[in-house]
């Protein structure tokens, strides 16, 4: 059996620390090659939920992606003689996409000219029929549809817009789904708020014959880390889940056809017998509206613009085979929240410097931030001359969020910009 991090403290550090051969998915010090690109259709939603990564919301700006630009980033990309990696995936994300279906549509459908597998990820409130006909009509490869709680007083708890019937919507929205026709892959967060339901609703998605079901234990970024509390199981206890719906599985087994199941970000899973889904920093690039590229969004590791005119996704790649070494082993997947779940990131091998024990502590007062091209795109964050944070994500004006460097993951410091 592999020995995962977890199991192996070295040297005494309290935490368990990181190294790239002792990961347990991937072989990280190897270059992976890009497989899929992930676009962030726009900012708005038609919910607010209270754990959101993206922190998006009813209300926030839709801000769609512009199709004609960011196709034309991808299209150099797909065609660009001298570049031998292309995706072979486009999947589209949000805020929530069925809410600018022709803004996916501009830019899914000419992809299934290219033999472009396409998929679109939604929270399947606004699945009518005239919308599921067109997503079949664009040749959109398959839908994952966000299904995480079935009782109504939950939902109404945890996820602002929604409506009392919306657990039984989307279940019959899923069903059209599948009746439609499409590859219907169901995703499932699981917390300390829902972990009695996952067995019903891995059942209800048996009966109703989709493809996938994937869990993924919260992830405390965005909205959830302010959560996290409450939010996520403690970390001792999602292993024990894992264990316990495997067994309930095995014992009970719902009605209807196994469908596959995965685990997402949570690696100890695979000693449950999970099929385990690889770290997606290791094979995807996240794009933006406001022309970001992330390696994921629960980590910003930035790559560069999307944005023709900043030499877009073909200078991405070359940024990408530049870093990658740096964002796997140093930087990328020792900083992602998702690891508090099963292991701690290390602070010994970040290339940040080490904090200054002297440097006053963390008030705004203190920070400044410098940045090169528009202020969303780089910045780094210093407090008292040394590097805290790199890069800043810039929400708006006044407000930003950033990991720590090099620090426990706990010491995510939401505040306010000095400028
Ligand atoms: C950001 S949403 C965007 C698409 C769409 N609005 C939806 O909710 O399905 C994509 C997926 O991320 C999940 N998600 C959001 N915040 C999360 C968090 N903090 N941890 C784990 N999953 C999260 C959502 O439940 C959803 O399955
Ligand atoms: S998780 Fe999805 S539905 Fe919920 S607020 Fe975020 S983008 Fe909207």
């Amino acid at each position: 059996m592999a020995t995962t991090p977890e199991q192996a403290p070295r040297n005494g550090d309290p935490y368990q620390a990181f190294e790239i051969e002792s990961h347990p998915l991937t072989g990280l010090d190897t270059y992976r090659p890009l497989g899929r690109v992930e676009v962030k259709f726009l900012d708005g939603c038609n919910r607010s939920c209270s754990f959101c990564v993206n922190e998006d919301h009813i209300g926030k700006i839709l801000n769609p992606i512009d199709p004609d630009r960011f196709n034309a980033s991808l299209h150099s990309l797909l065609e660009d003689e001298n570049e031998s990696e292309k995706p072979f995936a486009v999947y589209g994300t949000g805020g929530e996409p069925l809410m600018v279906l022709d803004v996916v549509e501009a830019v899914m459908r000419p992809l299934a000219d290219y033999g472009i597998a396409t998929r679109l990820v939604t929270n399947g409130t606004l699945l009518t029929e005239a919308r599921l006909a067109r997503l079949v009509d664009m040749k959109l490869t398959g839908l994952k549809i966000t299904y995480n709680i079935t009782d109504s007083a939950r939902l109404l708890a945890m996820v602002g817009g929604s409506k009392e019937r919306d657990v039984l919507t989307v279940l019959e929205n899923i069903r059209a789904a599948k009746a439609a026709g499409l590859w219907v892959f169901v995703r499932i967060s699981v917390g300390a708020t829902n972990e009695d339901e996952i067995k019903k609703i891995y059942d209800l998605m048996r009966e109703i014959g989709v493809d996938v079901v994937q869990i993924k234990p919260w992830i405390p970024s965005g909205l959830a880390a302010d959560e996290h509390d409450g939010l996520s199981l403690p970390r001792d206890r999602v292993r024990g889940f894992f264990d316990d719906f495997a067994h309930q599985n095995r014992s009970h087994p719902g009605p209807g056809t196994n469908a596959g199941l995965t685990v997402s970000c949570y690696p100890p899973a695979r000693e449950a017998e999970f099929v385990t889904k690889d770290c997606p920093h290791v094979e995807k690039i996240y794009c933006e509206p406001g022309g970001r590229v992330l390696v994921c969004n629960y980590a910003n590791e930035y790559l560069g613009s999307w944005f023709p005119e900043d030499g877009g996704l073909i200078s991405v790649m070359a940024r990408r085979r530049e870093l990658y070494t740096r964002l796997m082993d140093e930087h990328g997947v020792t900083s992602c929240p998702a690891r508090v779940n099963w292991s701690r990131p290390t602070g010994t091998i970040s290339p940040a410097p080490a904090p200054n024990p002297a440097a006053p502590p963390h008030r705004s007062s203190h920070w400044t931030a410098s940045g090169t091209g528009r202020p969303e795109m780089r910045l780094e964050l210093r407090r008292s001359g040394h590097l805290i944070a790199s890069p800043v994500t810039l929400l708006d004006h006044h407000r930003y969020r950033f990991w720590s460097v090099g620090a426990d993951i706990d010491t995510l410091l939401p505040g306010r910009m000095q400028t």
